[in-house]
């Protein structure tokens, strides 16, 4: 069969990976199939006609039996794209597309086999092949995958294809020629329970739990051993470095690789890997617990790599938010923790931060007073260093997190607008639903805060929205004490006067 998996972006460049997506295609050529894998990029483009132009032109000339798309943003995108010609349409890693029109199918796992054997059931039975495939959504149903899906499934016996890659259209703003290998595809903490009673009569769907961040979708953690992964890991570089000998970034996912950062480094120095960048993600907490490793790693590095940290969760710093989101993490040490990465880069100028990192300002149970103490961090720490405009950050709720579900059964989630939705699919997330603010004077904040053109923009609109309520939130801070536990459940759930 003539497969064309699509990778449209609808941003620029970010940290967006294709690994998946040459991983699949290289399986799809072993098992004897014609597949290219088209990379294009539609930011900045005011019309989706004229946005796609390159795309359809190169898939004219290819002639492709299966589309495959990677992310389906609109049923436009499919209309578009899919031809008289064309036999099925299929979604990756995206269960709810096989709803959208056009589409036949989707692969929601992050598994190799449901796709070859999707395209092998199309090629000897068409579409009504697709009705048993272990892992493929059609009609509704998705027979059982037979197993979970684990990173060592993925990068066993692999071809990472690479080769197979056309751009049609580059992103406008161009970000140095950065790939991706992968130790792990989940997070320790994803099993982290949740003490909170934030969610205690929240009814959660069977696959969705309460544990871990409550607005996070990543997996249970694989639990494989740091030799394992880094032998995985090792495979996947010698392949990409074949692909771009001129790599400029290169990029570690594994939520808890710090516990062998150092390993990490000597393996790239081992496979004579110089002079690129490295980046790394991780928990704040993590950051003090790997900390010796950490700086072991960076003195290594020294003269031949530089390292970077981004994405790092930071998320709030309003205790009563963190407890919303069962974080885990107080304030107080996710700033020693920034204080740490800062003392590092202060040290080692082949160290840096991007300023990347996570955080989310406004949720639907935000009060007037959280929004304060995140003004007043913001403003303290220079909080753009770590994350540009954190002010203009908000929760995106969607079915795989389990702050949807509180938001769900509290009302506060609006099912007919697509307003939320939209913005979402924009920034190539998952569709989000619309959710309602509980307290209307945050409601009325976030209307004069979130649009604003800019960061520092945000944070003067922030400012002035602020101080109608100025008076009493600090004098309700100078009676509690933030870093007591019971104190900041009462502030969460509205007992001003309990913790006072
Ligand atoms: C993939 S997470 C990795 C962070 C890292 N594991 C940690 O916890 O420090 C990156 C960031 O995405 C953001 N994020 C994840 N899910 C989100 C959601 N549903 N809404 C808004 N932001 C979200 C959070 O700010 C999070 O820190
Ligand atoms: S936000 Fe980070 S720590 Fe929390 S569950 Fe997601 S990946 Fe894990």
């Amino acid at each position: 069969m003539r497969v064309a998996i699509l990778q449209i972006r609808r941003m620029p460049a970010t940290y967006f990976f294709d690994t998946l997506n040459v991983l699949y295609a290289g399986d799809l050529r072993r098992d004897g199939h014609e597949v290219k894998v088209y990379d294009h990029n539609l930011a900045e483009v005011d019309s989706l006609g004229a946005g796609l132009a390159n795309l359809k032109q190169a898939l004219d000339d290819f002639q492709p039996e299966v589309l495959l798309f990677e992310r389906v943003f609109s049923p436009a995108l499919v209309a578009a794209l899919r031809e008289e010609s064309t036999i099925a349409v299929g979604a990756l890693h995206q269960e709810s597309a096989e709803a959208i029109e056009g589409v036949d199918f989707s692969l929601p796992n992050l598994a190799r086999t449901p796709v070859v054997e999707a395209i092998n059931a199309l090629a000897e039975k068409g579409l009504d092949g697709l009705a048993n495939v272990p892992g493929l959504t059609f009609n509704g149903t998705t027979p059982d995958l037979g197993y979970r899906p684990s990173v060592d499934r993925l990068f066993v016996d692999f071809d990472l294809a690479y080769d197979l890659m056309i751009q049609t259209r580059p992103s406008p703003d161009p970000s140095p020629l950065r790939k991706h290998v992968f130790g792990n595809l989940g997070c320790p903490y994803r099993n982290a329970p949740n003490r909170t009673g934030f969610l205690d009569d929240i009814e959660l769907p069977t696959n969705i739990t309460a544990r871990g961040c409550t607005f996070c979708d990543r997996p249970d953690y694989d639990r494989i051993r740091p030799d394992f992964a880094l032998g995985l890991v090792r495979e996947q570089l010698q392949q990409v470095r074949v692909a771009y000998p001129d790599l400029e970034q290169l990029i570690l996912v594994d939520e808890y690789a710090l516990r062998y950062v150092d390993r990490f480094v000597a393996l790239l120095l081992e496979e004579g890997v110089r002079d690129i960048e490295i980046f790394f993600s991780a928990r704040i907490d993590y950051i003090h617990k790997f900390r010796d490793r950490f700086e072991a790693a960076v003195e290594q590095a020294g003269g031949q790599l530089r390292l970077v940290m981004y994405l790092v969760g930071i998320e709030n710093f309003s205790p009563m938010e963190l407890w919303r989101f069962n974080k885990g993490v107080s304030v107080r040490s996710a700033i020693e923790g920034l204080n740490i990465l800062k003392g590092i880069g202060d040290r080692q100028e082949h160290f840096r931060c991007e300023p990347s990192f996570g955080f989310i300002m406004f949720t639907p149970w935000t009060t007037p007073l959280d929004l304060y103490l995140n003004l007043a961090y913001i403003q303290r720490l220079d909080f753009d260093q770590w994350r540009q405009s954190a002010i203009l950050t908000r929760l995106r709720l969607y079915r795989e997190n389990a702050l949807y579900f509180k938001a769900l059964q509290e009302g506060l989630i609006d099912e007919d607008s697509h307003e939320g939705a939209d913005a979402s699919a924009r920034y190539g997330y998952e569709a989000e639903a619309t959710w309602r603010f509980v307290d209307p004077r945050s409601r009325a904040i976030y209307e004069k805060v979130y649009n604003a053109p800019s960061g520092e923009a945000g944070l003067l609109a922030l400012q002035q929205a602020l101080v109608p309520y100025k008076a009493e939130i600090e004098s309700i801070l100078q009676t509690v004490d933030l870093e007591d536990p019971d104190t900041v459940v009462k502030l969460a759930t509205g007992d001003l006067a309990g913790a006072a």
